[in-house]
């Protein structure tokens, strides 16, 4: 098999898989093409070759697809943060229900002839924060699953306001001869509070905080510590305000992020629940932003930072409904009964066993399941499927020229 390494073919592709690769057969064995889109017919060449499938690269596109568009970065090739920056919108959002649906009948064989997708209005400039790395005096991203630098001088999936302080930074850095840093995480709010993390060594530090704070950033952090500025950023969501300290967590798409609340908000408006578990709550927002609803919520959440920011957005907000628990879930939840709903928001991985056999045993009378991978949350659904029905299932497109895709499930007890 290893003489048809480097060998080139002309195939046709038949569909994309979960990640973005278009999908083609070579005497019968699967091979994955990196950005080759549906329909399209293709000049390969086959880079790897494993047991069951292969790995192959675009030499020419003989036919291209209707969907194919010009990557508007130049980076794109090189980069591997976003996979589908060659195709137009409205086949971005096709792709990731299909992923969606595919994939949750492939693992909990759910059938969602329900699933409904909001759109994002923007593609470019929306994310947040960004984490910028550093290798001698170059900056950027790493490549795809590697520490190999690629130089960015401006990433169009961040907010404007970002790159120009990058910039400003990349400037000060370029002049600045012991300065050696390996990270710059810069994180935005919507009503422009900046905040700027380094992570190395900077020489004329003085003269730096005075550069960014002209800009203005509101707040700088040197290996962990505060140089300048205030210790959080404030953020607001509809009535509500809410503080990001340097390591918690906050969602990156401001519009969509407030879609996807909304979403929530509606379900618990409707509902007269008098409990809530608002599992992985990060710094509080969704428990917050439900509390004019519900009796009581109780929020549980593992890094510290977050549950600082959650207990200081409680105060902020004058709320008396809701508390915070700092600790892991899978410990925690254990100690509660009689809840009436809960929230899981879990990071990519999904619930762990312990997690999901408390939540069986605590039979709360909904759940909503909010998920950043549509695998993890169809393992999952399997799992709760024996006591719980899929009602709904809302996916938003957080995430544009990225695979990534945002879901949100309601499940009710049988
Ligand atoms: C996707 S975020 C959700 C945050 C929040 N719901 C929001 O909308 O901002 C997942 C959160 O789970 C937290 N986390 C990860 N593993 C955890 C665990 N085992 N127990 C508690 N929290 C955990 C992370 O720190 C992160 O804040």
């Amino acid at each position: 098999m290893e003489q048809i390494k480097s060998k080139e073919y002309e195939v046709t592709i038949e569909k994309q898989d979960h990640f973005g690769n278009g999908i083609a057969r070579v005497d019968g064995k699967l091979v994955f093409v990196k950005g080759a889109l549906p329909e399209e017919r293709i000049k390969i060449e086959i880079i790897k070759v494993q047991k069951k499938f292969m790995n192959a690269i675009i030499k020419e596109i003989k036919k291209s697809s209707k969907i194919r568009k010009n990557a508007q970065c130049p980076y794109y090739k090189l980069c591997g943060g976003c996979q589908m920056m060659e195709q137009d919108y409205q086949s971005q959002i096709t792709f990731k229900k299909q992923k969606v649906d595919e994939l949750l009948k492939k693992y909990a064989g759910i059938d969602t002839s329900k699933i409904k997708i909001i759109e994002s209005k923007e593609s470019f400039h929306y994310r947040n924060k960004v984490t910028f790395h550093g290798q001698g005096k170059k900056f950027g991203f790493y490549q795809e699953k590697s520490h190999s630098l690629i130089p960015i001088d401006a990433c169009i999936l961040v907010e404007k306001e970002i790159n120009i302080i990058y910039q400003k930074i990349l400037d000060f850095l370029s002049h600045s001869k012991n300065s050696n840093i390996d990270k710059i995480i810069i994180r935005k709010t919507s009503r422009s509070e900046l905040m700027v993390i380094f992570e190395g060594k900077i020489k004329e530090r003085t003269n730096l905080i005075k550069e960014l704070q002209s800009f203005p950033v509101h707040s700088i952090f040197l290996n962990h510590q505060r140089i300048y500025g205030k210790e959080a950023i404030l953020e607001q969501i509809f009535n509500f305000q809410f503080y990001i300290l340097k390591d918690a967590f906050f969602q990156v798409n401001y519009q969509m992020m407030k879609k996807l609340y909304q979403i929530v908000i509606d379900y618990y408006r409707e509902k007269n629940y008098s409990s809530i578990l608002d599992l992985y709550c990060g710094t509080g927002t969704i428990g917050i932003l439900i509390t004019p609803y519900v009796k009581k919520v109780i929020g549980i959440e593992v890094v510290e930072d977050s549950i600082i920011a959650a207990n200081r957005n409680k105060e902020q907000n004058q709320i008396q409904n809701i508390d915070f628990i700092l600790g892991k879930v899978e410990d925690k939840i254990t100690e509660f009964q009689g809840i009436d709903s809960m929230i899981l928001d879990p990071p990519r991985k999904g619930l762990d066993k312990k997690t999901l056999q408390s939540i069986l045993k605590i039979l709360p009378k909904s759940i909503v399941y909010i998920s950043c991978d549509p695998v993890t949350l169809s393992r999952d659904l399997k799992f709760l499927q024996t006591h719980y029905t899929l009602l709904d299932i809302h996916l938003v497109d957080m995430f544009p020229n990225t695979y990534h895709v945002e879901s949100v499930c309601i499940l009710n007890r049988r």
